[in-house]
């Protein structure tokens, strides 16, 4: 637009207009860069108003659950989106939680380098990361997030009005402590649910499954497939830590944690809710390709001490699923991704 002006301008004129366009620019320059924490006294003026959050969960699920120090309001989740795709958090480097936890990725990473865990239905889980070592609350969990994992530097976040306004909205607090930013995360991480796949389409009776995807259906809830038993409807995972036979030796898992000989390798059960997008596969990701995984649970389990009672074929060495039946249960795999959950705009980054 400006281009087409010119010719239209004679040179004085141009002249104005750069000025002022020029002091336009140096004033919004100055608006970034002079963020001078902003004394307690006027944020007496931000009002601390919240509205409450309904959590919406299919009638399939199980109760989610809430905390009763921290509920959900439309302020704290919001807060806790902006944190959560905000490098400011990091106090070593510049990364935001979503590097790693990118939202068309099921909120983890295919790079391969780290094996994330994905943010998927975190409302109901009590064990978090891969050993499942980490026992707690939501709330918890984001504490060891914000001040350990990430060192978080809260003179930034508290020498930034934009982030004073909203914590004190949100919480009204007038210093922002390691609770606060991690309550905000875990408010948003309870609106991080993965609820409506084609499977969860053809639960409630809006489509039909092809007949590949119910025969892999069939497979996954019977005991010749022996899947369901761990992988526990509808959240896909029973929340427990368990040996599913992938070494003879295994790494350490949950033990690292009880020291109790009988937890070697055991690791938690990873949701499969969404697993077509969240490749390499187990807690090494030792696996590229889910045909690879169920190749496994057919012809690869390795029979040790550990090995959890539910996986009912270790005796043989696996379920011995023919390769027909294998694509047929990773037809059904693949019905758990849930498209919805990975493009929804709420779940995005609001900057
Ligand atoms: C450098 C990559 C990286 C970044 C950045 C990152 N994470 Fe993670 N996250 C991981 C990895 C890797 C795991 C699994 C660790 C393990 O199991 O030992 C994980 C696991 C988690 C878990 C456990 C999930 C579960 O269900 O078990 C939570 C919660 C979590 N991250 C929250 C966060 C938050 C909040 C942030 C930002 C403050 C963040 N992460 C930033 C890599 C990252
Ligand atoms: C005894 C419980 C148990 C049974 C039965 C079981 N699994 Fe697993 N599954 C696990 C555990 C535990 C892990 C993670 C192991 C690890 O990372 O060390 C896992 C991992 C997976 C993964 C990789 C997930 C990821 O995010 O990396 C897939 C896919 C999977 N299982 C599919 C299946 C299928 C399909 C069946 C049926 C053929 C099945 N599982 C039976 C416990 C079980």
């Amino acid at each position: 637009m400006m281009y087409s002006l010119l010719p239209f301008l004679n040179s004085s004129k141009v002249k104005v207009l750069s000025l002022i366009l020029g002091s336009l620019y140096l004033l919004n320059l100055c608006r970034c860069t002079t963020q001078t924490p902003t004394p307690t006294n006027s944020l007496e003026s931000v009002p601390y108003q919240t509205s409450p959050y309904s959590l919406m969960v299919p009638e399939f699920f199980p109760q989610p659950q809430l905390s009763e120090e921290n509920p959900l309001t439309f302020e704290g989740i919001a807060l806790g989106r902006k944190l959560y795709y905000d490098p400011i958090m990091d106090g070593k480097g510049n990364r935001s939680c979503s590097s790693c936890h990118i939202q068309g990725q099921a909120f983890q990473i295919n790079n391969g380098s780290h094996q994330v865990v994905p943010h998927i239905n975190m409302t109901w889980t009590t064990k978090f990361m891969w050993d499942g070592g980490f026992e707690g609350t939501l709330e918890e969990v984001m504490i060891f997030e914000v001040e350990e994992f990430f060192n978080t530097d809260l003179s930034k976040l508290n020498n930034n009005w934009e982030y004073r306004k909203l914590f004190k909205g949100a919480f009204n607090v007038n210093e922002i402590t390691s609770k606060e930013a991690a309550f905000a995360l875990a408010q948003f991480a309870r609106t991080l649910n993965s609820t409506d796949s084609k499977y969860d389409q053809f639960n409630r009776g809006e489509l039909s499954l092809s007949p590949e995807e119910m025969k892999g259906y069939m497979l996954f809830f019977n005991e010749k497939g022996d899947c369901f038993h761990c992988h526990s409807p509808e959240l896909f995972t029973d929340n427990q830590t368990r040996n599913n036979g992938l070494d003879m030796n295994p790494d350490s898992g949950y033990f690292a944690h009880s020291k109790d000989p009988q937890d070697v390798g055991k690791f938690k059960t990873p949701t499969l809710r969404n697993i077509e997008l969240t490749a390499p596969y187990m807690h090494d990701g030792r696996f590229t390709t889910l045909e690879e995984v169920v190749e496994f649970y057919a012809n690869g389990v390795q029979n040790s001490p550990n090995i959890d009672p539910l996986m009912l074929h270790s005796s043989a060495g696996g379920n011995k699923l023919t390769p027909e039946e294998q694509a047929n249960l990773i037809a059904f795999l693949k019905t758990l991704t849930d498209s919805n959950f990975t493009t929804r705009e709420e779940l995005s980054n609001p900057f």
